[in-house]
């Protein structure tokens, strides 16, 4: 790796937390794209040339066009995100460019989103909600909004990395039995079962693999028509995942009981089905979103570039080590 210029040059595609922005301040000659909203493509592209580290969203392409856009002083993308599939790892590995991202400490606020999620598609609270605020009249009745017990239901992890470990601790506290399909891991606590029986036998299936070109659509028609007639899915993973029209179909039918989701196929693009249905949750991608999270997120950018560009050394945290030659 070359010696760093003197007065690393960043820029942050995004509003970060105060504490994040003045912690960059303190290190880099810093440009931040002040704002909730992403800047134009256009913007970005113009904004990141000639700089040695940039922090992306997980809304950011980094793809060709923007490594060519940044130029060769570029050493460092720095992802606000645990989840990376915005990124082309082998070109920014082909031109020596670290990736880093924001693992482990998400795991929490992830999978406590997720249980939130499954209690509430369970037992109905956001239909109620809605049903409350509609001022639709309604009084206590036996047969009244009936959800589904949580206790002995099985719950099926796809993925059981950090966050679906998490998830399926939480569960068991609630009395769920846990089963995954994880073929890379094994925990002696939860059975390993094929994805078709977990889908088969699943009363809630939830998602925690990464998006990647084979688990594009994981689940799609057939999938979708092998869960039970009750089965919850949810998914705090990455939209892709799932066949979203599909998806919609398969609720629209009550061929499923009902879905809980926190990422879409064509974020932040809702497919419009969804929208009109009682039988999903929409959460709009709030896995991570707690203000301690986020700050430690921040902290894990905040540092990987700080180890990058002034120490000269690879971050623990980057996904391609092997982009540099030390
Ligand atoms: C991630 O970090 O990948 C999460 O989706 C952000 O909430």
């Amino acid at each position: 790796m070359n010696p760093p210029a003197a007065g690393s040059n960043v820029y942050v595609s995004r509003r970060v937390p105060e504490t994040v922005e003045h912690e960059l301040r303190a290190s880099f000659d810093l440009e931040i794209h002040d704002s909730l909203t992403p800047p134009s493509r256009e913007r970005l592209l113009d904004k990141i040339g000639g700089r040695d580290g940039v922090v992306t969203m997980l809304t950011d392409r980094v793809d060709e066009e923007f490594l060519d856009a940044a130029g060769s002083d570029l050493r460092v993308v720095a992802n606000y995100a645990v989840g990376y599939n915005n990124i082309d790892v082998a070109s920014a590995t082909q031109r020596g460019v670290l990736v880093t991202n924001t693992p482990d400490v998400l795991r929490d606020a992830t999978a406590e989103l997720t249980v939130a999620m499954i209690l509430s598609a369970a037992r109905r609270i956001d239909e109620g909600d809605r049903l409350v605020r509609r001022r639709e009249p309604w009084i206590w009745a036996p047969t009244f909004m009936l959800g589904r017990d949580l206790r002995d239901a099985t719950l099926g992890i796809v993925g059981l990395g950090s966050i679906g470990t998490r998830v399926a601790e939480l569960a068991s506290a609630f009395g769920l039995h846990v089963i995954h399909s994880s073929r890379s891991r094994f925990d002696p606590r939860y059975e390993r079962v094929s994805l078709g029986r977990l889908l088969t036998v699943s009363d809630v299936i939830s998602l925690h693999c990464p998006l990647t070109p084979d688990t594009h659509h994981l689940i799609g028609v057939q999938e979708l028509r092998l869960l039970k007639p009750q089965a919850i899915l949810v998914n705090t993973g990455r939209g892709p995942l799932v066949d979203e029209v599909a998806l919609a179909e398969a609720l629209a039918e009550n061929r499923i009981g009902a879905a809980a989701l926190d990422v879409y196929e064509h974020e932040p693009h809702v497919t419009e089905r969804l929208l009109d249905l009682e039988n999903v949750l929409l959460v709009p991608h709030l896995g991570s979103a707690t203000e301690a999270t986020r700050l430690a997120m921040g902290a894990l950018c905040v540092s990987a570039l700080r180890q990058v560009l002034v120490d000269r050394a690879v971050p623990a945290n980057a996904v391609n080590p092997e982009a540099v030659a030390l």
